[in-house]
């Protein structure tokens, strides 16, 4: 397999061709960007922490039978992944209130909330990602109602597989977003990355942030967090 041009830079991520039409590779990058790309700073070991944090992810994930777009990790930077079409949607699962839920319904940060919440938005960023149901992703066109309860029965299971995981690592899950593309038959697959940067993790005990609201709110330790992540997952 041989690496050719690179075909997208997005904020976090560079996708390559290969020679092979239905794989890709995959470039973790150390740029960290929020709210939207308006705040942006270089985080020295970021692209490497999260290559290999999500790699792990998705070996778990395959090991339960939940299939990606992931093939292997193949350095510290890379992944080769299956080439798929990716449904313009983020899709958001929550175990505990935090963020922008916690800001939508007025709850406090840490509430536990008494079912999962699985939440979609629209991926733009001329219109900033917004919160859309059914019926809107029904008129939008971007996935069929079959395609949407095969995107929602997946999270929610990788929202089992992950929490207790995670909890046996004494980390919580407080949430996380997925991606989802179309495959070369028309399957729905598991996409993008499961890292620090796309999910909320809590040190159980201290709930001390792990995460990228370390960099969002100028708490510092983004990198050693991010290590201590991948450290509890057994990666060095
Ligand atoms: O900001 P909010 O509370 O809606 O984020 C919910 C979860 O989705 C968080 O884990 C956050 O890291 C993730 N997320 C993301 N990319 C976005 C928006 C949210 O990974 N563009």
């Amino acid at each position: 397999m041989e690496k050719r041009d690179m075909l997208y830079e997005g904020k976090a991520k560079k996708v390559f061709k290969t020679d092979d039409p239905d794989l890709y590779v995959i470039e973790y990058k150390d740029d960290a960007t929020a709210f939207n790309g308006q705040k942006r700073d270089q985080i020295a070991g970021k692209g490497e922490l999260n290559n290999k944090i999500s790699a792990l992810f998705f070996e778990l994930l395959r090991s339960k039978g939940l299939e990606s777009h992931y093939v292997k990790r193949l350095s510290d930077r890379e992944q080769l992944v299956r080439r798929v079409t990716i449904i313009p949607l983020e899709v958001v699962v929550r175990n505990i209130a935090a963020g922008s839920l916690a800001k939508r319904l007025g709850w406090e940060e840490g509430r536990e909330l008494p079912r999962p919440v699985v939440e979609f938005y629209y991926k733009s960023d001329e219109l900033g990602d917004p919160l859309i149901n059914e019926s809107h992703i029904a008129v939008l066109g971007v996935a069929t109602p079959e395609q949407l309860d095969d995107i929602t029965t997946q999270a929610l299971k990788i929202n089992e597989i992950l929490t207790a995981y995670l909890r046996a690592r004494n980390i919580l899950l407080v949430d996380f977003k997925l991606e989802f593309g179309l495959d070369a038959e028309g399957r729905v697959l598991l996409a993008d990355e499961i890292s620090p940067d796309t999910c909320r993790f809590w040190d159980a005990t201290t709930r001390e942030k792990l995460d990228k609201d370390r960099f969002r709110r100028d708490l510092g330790g983004v990198e050693e967090a991010y290590e201590e992540v991948l450290h509890r997952l057994g990666g060095q």
